[in-house]
Order: structure tokens, then C-alpha cells, then sequence
């Protein structure tokens, strides 16, 4: 029998605005869908700079954190939760690589775009993370729990 822990992991996944505006929200969600992830938050929103600078504050010192602001709220962003079984590194590992060109033809990154500053998705870099971007995000009553307690044939 494989472990059973960390199934009920989360992690904070965010459609940027180019992603959104590109029309790859449904494949997105799909890619996570067919790895046998469980949504449990979703939702459209334009977001302030002020919960960016939150979400981003570690990279305050960095050359583009201000680039980073701008276009970050430069149109909605598709905010998910999604749950499952190593969530956190898999999806990272779905996502490819923060640099597009350093990302591998079969990631989303890898598939979708070629520029660092406008690279389509954000994902938690690890469980840690994923709990202060999902509860700066999102609000306890807009994150579902639901489906049969007990679903492991989906892995
Ligand atoms: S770093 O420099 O190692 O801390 O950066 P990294 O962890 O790889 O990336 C952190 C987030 O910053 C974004 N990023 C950039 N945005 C715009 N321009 C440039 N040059 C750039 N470099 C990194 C990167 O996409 C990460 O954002 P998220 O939302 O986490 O993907």
C-alpha cells in the first residue's frame, strides 16, 4: 500500500493576466483536472497592488518587482486551489521552469509561452508557501471541501 499522507495537500495556482487574456484558463484547469487534482477554490479577480506586494514581498529588493506589480494587476487573474497527493511539487513540475526557454515542450510553460516577465501561471514553491498564498487569497467560505472522503482511485 503507498502512503497515505499528504493527500489533502494544497496549493495556490494563479492563471496570470496574460494567461487569462490568451484564453488558456481552460486548459490550465484541464491539465490539473486530468492529473487527478481535486478543485477546491477558483475564482476571477483583479487584485491590487497592495496584495501583490504581500503575495511577491520576498522579491521586494529584486530589479522587477515593480514590473512585476504592474502586470500582475494588469488585467484578472484566475485564482485556484487545488488538492491532492504532492500537489505542491507536482504542479511545479507541470508548470516547468520560472524561465519559459529553460522549460521543457510538454510543461505549460514549455508549451504556451517564452518570457520570464510574461510566463502564463504562478504555483506555490512549496506547502509552506502554498498556506500564506491560499489564505491571503482566499477567504475559508470560498474554498470547497467536497466528493467522497475516501477517493483514492483517482491516483
Ligand atoms: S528569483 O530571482 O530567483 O528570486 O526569482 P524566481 O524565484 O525565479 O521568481 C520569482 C518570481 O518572480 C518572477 N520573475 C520575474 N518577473 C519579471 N521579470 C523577471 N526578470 C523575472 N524573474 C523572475 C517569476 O516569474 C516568479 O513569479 P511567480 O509568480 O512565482 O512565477
Amino acid at each position: 500500500e503507498y502512503g497515505w499522507t499528504g493527500v489533502n495537500e494544497c496549493t495556490f495556482i494563479a492563471v496570470k493576466p496574460d494567461g487569462v487574456q490568451r484564453k488558456l484558463v481552460g486548459e490550465i484547469v484541464r491539465r490539473f483536472e486530468r492529473r487527478g487534482f481535486k478543485l477546491v477554490g477558483l475564482k476571477l479577480v483583479r487584485v491590487s497592488e497592495d496584495l501583490l506586494r504581500e503575495h511577491y514581498w520576498d522579491l521586494r529588493s529584486k530589479p522587477f518587482f515593480s514590473g512585476l506589480l504592474t502586470y500582475m494587476s494588469s488585467g484578472p487573474i484566475v485564482a485556484m486551489v487545488w488538492q491532492g497527493l504532492d500537489v505542491v511539487k507536482t504542479a511545479r513540475k507541470m508548470m516547468g521552469e520560472t524561465n519559459p526557454a529553460d522549460s521543457l515542450p510538454g510543461t505549460i510553460r514549455g508549451d504556451f509561452c517564452v518570457e520570464v516577465g510574461r510566463n502564463v501561471i504562478h504555483g506555490s514553491d512549496s506547502v509552506e508557501s502554498a498556506q500564506k498564498e491560499i489564505s491571503l487569497w482566499f477567504g475559508h467560505d470560498e474554498l470547497q471541501c467536497w466528493g467522497p472522503s475516501s477517493s483514492r482511485w483517482v491516483y
